[in-house]
């Protein structure tokens, strides 16, 4: 049955799909886990190190390179992975180029601009090339992976570095984005959805922006891909980066998506084997993409685990994975917020600002690392810190926050759990 015919997800389903994760059987102490940090790294259902180590033992080989059986069954898998990953994502084959992970996808943009702006390349790169009178523009809630690039090809390019700030109530002020982005703008590069908040932006008043004045778009999908359905080339943003590792795939395998055209037209990031077409004493001249962009020998057995994790998502189907998230989200923003001493960060929940299953909160009196000690000692696993986004958590007044992030396999009795563990924790503290 087609995943759009089935019926929504809820807890029977999810309770059912949790047995392909076994990992979450586990018991912290005399506590069963719940597992409520998949915003930082998402378990694996059994499908998934199963094709990796299928690959390992039918067709492990060096791609692209060898003449002999298993090198070409090597690669037919590593191009499938990369077509089922194209294909959940919106996006054609040759618009995706294996990475290690986001951050290395937006470096990779970042990088090639910089090699650019310093001489790479021939007149193709031109449209790449930044300098002193230039603007790249990123927002005041991204997560360090989609700022600190920006900021570094800004400082090395001499272009200036700007960003849109935040209402109040930390959406994006797209009054202001208005004024921001401007005909200096070259880069507008901005979250999909916030991997702190879980509130989803919308990319198109942005896009309609960035395209009025000519500034190409980078999109982090980082927390969008894994939780709702996307379609890269329907958004007609220019790049977008997301990692395998949050989508159920593995470790050390991420993606950068490009339009075809811009990737070819872009110099290299990484040199080397792999990625030429000819090489003489003197020089090199370079395929197009994505081979153009994936220097050296690939994470070959990762790219086909992350195409048995799409797939895995895929029968799920990501509008029940997304809608289930959403009542699992409701549910701990109501039931947090009616915690006296709990205060929700970024938008409330009668905000009717759309959400992911993300969810930051303060327990005032109480630092987050011992929140998170305490909700660990009930089994309960959420993420404290700065989340890799400090100037969102200073323009939120705090240093640090405690996150609770679900995904298709939790339950509300998780959600509930989590309820529970967080109603004792001041009291465990002596807090009034
Ligand atoms: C929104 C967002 N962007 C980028 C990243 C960086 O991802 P990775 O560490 O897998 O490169 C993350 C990871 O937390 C994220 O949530």
């Amino acid at each position: 049955m087609a995943a759009s015919d089935l019926p929504p997800l809820d807890d029977t389903e999810a309770a059912r799909l949790r047995a392909d994760f076994p990992i979450l059987e586990t018991r912290i102490g005399d506590a069963q886990l719940v597992y409520l940090d998949s915003g930082a790294t998402s378990q694996k259902p059994e499908c998934v190190w199963e094709a990796e180590q299928h690959f390992y033992e039918t067709a492990n080989a060096a791609v692209h390179r060898g003449a002999h059986t298993l090198a070409v069954e090597a690669t037919d898998r590593f191009e499938d992975a990369r077509a089922a990953v194209a294909g959940f994502v919106g996006a054609g084959e040759r618009d995706i180029v294996w990475t290690a992970n986001a951050t290395e996808a937006l470096n990779l943009i970042a990088y090639s601009f910089l090699n650019a702006s310093l001489g790479a390349g021939g007149p193709e790169a031109q449209p790449f090339r930044l300098g002193p009178g230039d603007e790249i523009v990123a927002t005041g809630m991204e997560h360090h992976a989609n700022l600190i690039p920006w900021q570094e090809l800004a400082a090395r390019t001499g272009a200036t570095f700007r960003w849109i700030p935040l209402t109040p109530d930390a959406r994006l002020d797209l009054e202001a984005a208005a004024t921001i982005v401007n005909a200096k703008t070259r880069i507008l590069a901005f979250t999909h959805v916030s991997n702190v908040l879980g509130t989803v932006n919308d990319p198109a008043p942005l896009v309609a922006l960035a395209q009025s004045v000519g500034a190409f778009t980078v999109l982090d999908a980082c927390q969008s891909a894994p939780h709702l359905p996307l379609n890269l080339r329907g958004l007609d943003v220019d790049f977008a980066a997301f990692s395998g590792h949050k989508m159920l795939g593995p470790t050390g395998i991420g993606a950068l998506y490009g339009r075809a055209e811009l990737l070819d037209a872009m110099p290299p990031f990484l040199y080397g084997g792999s990625m030429i077409t000819t090489v003489s004493m003197e020089k090199a001249e370079y395929l197009p993409a994505p081979p153009r962009f994936e220097a050296g020998t690939q994470k070959i057995a990762q790219a086909v685990g992350l195409a048995a994790a799409v797939g895995y998502l895929s029968e799920v189907g990501m509008d029940r994975v997304q809608a289930w998230e959403e009542t699992l989200g409701e549910r701990m923003l109501t039931g947090l917020a009616s915690i006296p001493g709990v205060r929700i960060l970024g938008p409330a929940a009668d905000s009717g600002v759309r959400r992911t299953g993300t969810v930051p909160f303060e327990v005032q009196g109480v630092h987050p690392h011992d929140v998170g000690q305490f909700l660990d000692s009930r089994g309960v696993a959420v993420r404290v810190g700065h989340h890799c986004a400090e100037p969102l958590h200073r323009f939120l007044g705090v240093t640090a926050s405690t996150r609770a992030s679900a995904y298709l396999y939790n339950t509300t009795s998780d959600v509930d759990a989590l309820l529970q563990a967080v109603a004792d924790v001041r009291g465990f503290f002596g807090v009034k």
